[in-house]
């Protein structure tokens, strides 16, 4: 499609105009005509000058497009063709030019001109989005959606035409909006060559209606820019020691495994915690927290290492890995409550028991109960006593800390 460009460069060399060098007169090509020879495509088509001198020259031709698009190229060749949204008109311009030894001299311009296609204003769709997906092997659907212009009447029937290299068709299956106005189109079977790089999809939305003229439009994409990849395939998760282990296979798709970039989502469903992580192999290893249960997603994407990266493919199915297991730091601090909490009960007991025995071998003389007892005494048969009191056990407890901290002393 793209036709002999040369740099850009060359033309800069040449864009001094010297008509009357060496005494050559530089003519403008003659019948310049713009002609659509498919949808989005013009043929640019010139004749030479008849009435040209060419004693030992070399004519090339300057093409400029001035719309849509600026352009600019030269070509020695006498008609060129251009692939563009023609909706809203095209311009462009050509001379010859003349190159002698180290000379080059150029001619006026000639121009042309395609008119805008017909319509009210307002009449074409707008936010047009196209997706290409590979079905089985070999098959590329397509899907379109767009909104209706905001000068579209209510009974304004749509059409959508796509065109790939010549295959031109229009869409099938349509569904529409509230007032049946068709807003988005599925073919589920294409001309689309999957593994091709960079080629163009043309679409075509014209239209008609009772009330308005529909104004059609025109947009290109790049094949690969709008390409949905697959989802990875065989994903399988697995946990090893304390490692999550993940595999997967590319997904369908003519290009190599190379060709692809992940997107692994992996959510601790204990913590909430969630992970996103970008992966170019087609398996993965992670330290996890074993003692946690995981939510794992893929998807896929091209890398643009071999052409343009276009769409992010769905998510895969959630797969869960691991089981909850009681072992957070709340739950450890808990235990450890519980454990020291018991240490002391049982050092109360101990302490307790060893005082009941000590009591029994020395049996307290037994006093008569006597309101007015000097306090030291009293003070002296409680620590020796052991009742059930929470008296004894704030003694014991004081003991045990004691312990502790000589204990920690010592050591
Ligand atoms: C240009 O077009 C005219 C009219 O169609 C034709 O008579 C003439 O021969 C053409 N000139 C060239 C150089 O082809
Ligand atoms: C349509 O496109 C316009 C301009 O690109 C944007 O502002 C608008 O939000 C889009 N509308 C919808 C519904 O996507
Ligand atoms: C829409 O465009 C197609 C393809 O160019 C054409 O065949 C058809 O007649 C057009 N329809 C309307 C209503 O303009």
């Amino acid at each position: 499609m793209m036709a002999s460009g040369m740099p850009v460069f060359l033309l800069l060399l040449w864009t001094t105009n010297t008509p009357q060098g060496a005494g050559v007169q530089v003519l403008p090509p003659v019948n310049f005509t713009l002609t659509v020879s498919a949808l989005a495509q013009v043929l640019l088509h010139w004749e030479p000058n008849p009435a040209q001198e060419q004693n030992n020259s070399t004519i090339r031709y300057d093409v400029k497009i001035l719309s849509p698009e600026p352009e600019e190229y030269d070509t020695s060749r006498t008609h060129s063709v251009r692939t563009v949204a023609l909706h809203n008109g095209f311009s462009a311009r050509v001379r010859t030019l003349l190159l002698q030894g180290h000379l080059q001299m150029s001619s006026d311009w000639v121009e042309a001109n395609l008119p805008p296609l017909p319509g009210a204003a307002e009449t074409s769709v707008t936010n047009l989005s196209c997706v290409t997906h590979v079905t089985i092997p070999g098959n590329v659907s397509l899907r379109c959606t767009w909104l209706p212009g905001r000068g579209a009447p209510e009974d304004t029937k749509y059409f959508l035409f796509y065109r790939y290299e010549m295959h031109t068709e229009e869409c099938p299956a349509y569904t529409k909006d509230r007032w049946s106005r068709n807003t988005e189109c599925r073919f589920s079977s294409t001309q689309i060559e999957p593994g091709e790089i960079d080629n163009l999809i043309v679409i075509h939305i014209n239209g008609s209606s009772k009330r308005a003229a529909i104004k059609p439009f025109q947009q290109l994409f790049n094949q690969n820019a709008i390409e949905k990849v697959n989802i990875p395939r065989n994903i399988s998760i697995s946990l090893e020691q304390s490692d999550l282990l993940a595999v997967w296979e590319k997904p369908i798709s003519p290009f190599h495994e190379e060709c692809f970039e992940y997107q692994f989502c992996l959510i601790n469903l204990k913590s909430g915690n969630k992970q996103t992580l970008r992966i170019s192999s087609r398996s993965f290893r992670l330290r996890v927290d074993v003692s946690s249960r995981y939510s794992i997603r893929i998807r896929a994407k091209h890398t643009p290492v071999c052409r343009a990266p276009g769409l992010w493919s769905d998510w895969s199915q959630i797969l869960y890995v691991g089981q909850n297991k009681p072992e957070s730091s709340t739950a450890w601090i808990l235990t450890l409550l519980c454990v020291s909490t018991s240490c002391t009960l049982l050092l109360v007991a101990i302490i307790c028991q060893i005082n009941h025995v000590w009591s029994k071998l020395f049996p307290p003389i037994p006093m008569p109960s006597n309101k007015f007892r000097e306090p030291f005494p009293i003070d002296y048969e409680r620590a020796r006593t052991c009742p059930s009191s929470t008296e004894t056990e704030v003694v014991s407890l004081a003991e045990g800390f004691s312990c502790s901290v000589l204990d920690d002393s010592v050591f």
